[in-house]
């Protein structure tokens, strides 16, 4: 059992306002590759910034694609872990609980959490790169990266790139809540990806208790009131046991 500062028990057990911030490393346990983590096998000769990109997509659409279509099968056969559980059981025990997530994987929603902003998209979902719309369904060639049904631009994961901006609906939300939160958590996110990783401080400056959860110490660790380090799939159902349980 993990030892939490009581006055951290204690600030959780009165709050009513908290919002989480959550990166790739809460998926890291689910078997899911983080993303400054090395890349493996086929995919180890390019660097993630390399084709999460438009100008990736415009140079070599194919590339890019496969890259994804890959990963979406990653995707498709994880399974949430604890930690996911975890922030759902959380959500159920705060009247206002926002769940910011940088992961396009879906897993958070399978978990149970409800009130999720995505904010780089889902990696699930699949849409027209000119005119948007949505695709249900596509065939997959060897050659060529399927194409919009309605006006045959080409498709592409709807998630958002480096160089192109977050959603604004979720982006707002997002910052709303961090503006307004109690206690703000920072869990398994490198926290060097604007603006996602400004939440954090803007959170601080508001003058809510901020908490990190991450494998390895961040920019962030010296600027937070708790940090903990070691794998998310164990700390949040502890800590969760520990406040609720
Ligand atoms: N538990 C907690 N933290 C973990 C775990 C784990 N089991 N495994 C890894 N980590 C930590 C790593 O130490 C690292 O600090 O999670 C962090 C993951 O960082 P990144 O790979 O940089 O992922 P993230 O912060 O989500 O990246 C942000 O960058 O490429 C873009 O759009 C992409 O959403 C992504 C964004």
């Amino acid at each position: 059992m993990m030892d939490f500062p009581p006055e951290l028990i204690n600030f959780l057990k009165k709050a009513t306002r908290v919002a989480v911030l959550t990166g790739a490393g809460v998926s890291q346990e689910s078997g899911l590759r983080t993303f400054r983590d090395a890349q493996a096998g086929l995919w180890a000769q390019y660097r993630p910034e390399d084709l999460a990109t438009p100008t990736a997509f415009a140079r070599a659409p194919k590339l890019v694609w496969d890259w994804y279509a890959h990963r979406r099968e990653s995707a498709k056969g994880a399974q949430p872990n604890p930690g996911h559980y975890a922030l759902a059981e959380m959500e159920k025990m705060i009247p206002e609980f926002a769940l910011i997530t940088q992961n396009v994987d879906g897993l958070h929603r399978m978990a149970g959490s409800k009130n999720i902003l995505e904010l780089h998209g889902n990696i699930l979902n699949v849409r027209c790169s000119e005119c948007g719309t949505f695709a249900e369904t596509w065939v997959d060639d060897l050659e060529f990266v399927p194409r919009c049904k309605k006006c045959n631009g080409l498709l592409r994961p709807d998630v958002v790139w480096f160089e192109e901006s977050l959603p604004r609906v979720q982006l707002d939300a997002a910052i709303n809540a961090t503006r307004t939160c109690q206690v703000f958590f920072s869990i398994g996110t490198s926290g060097v990806v604007h603006p996602a990783a400004a939440l954090a401080h803007a959170a601080k400056a508001e003058g809510a208790v901020v908490v990190e959860i991450n494998a390895e110490p961040t920019p962030l660790t010296t600027k937070v009131d708790f940090a903990f380090h070691g794998k998310s799939g164990e700390i949040l159902p502890e800590l969760v046991k520990a406040v609720w349980g």
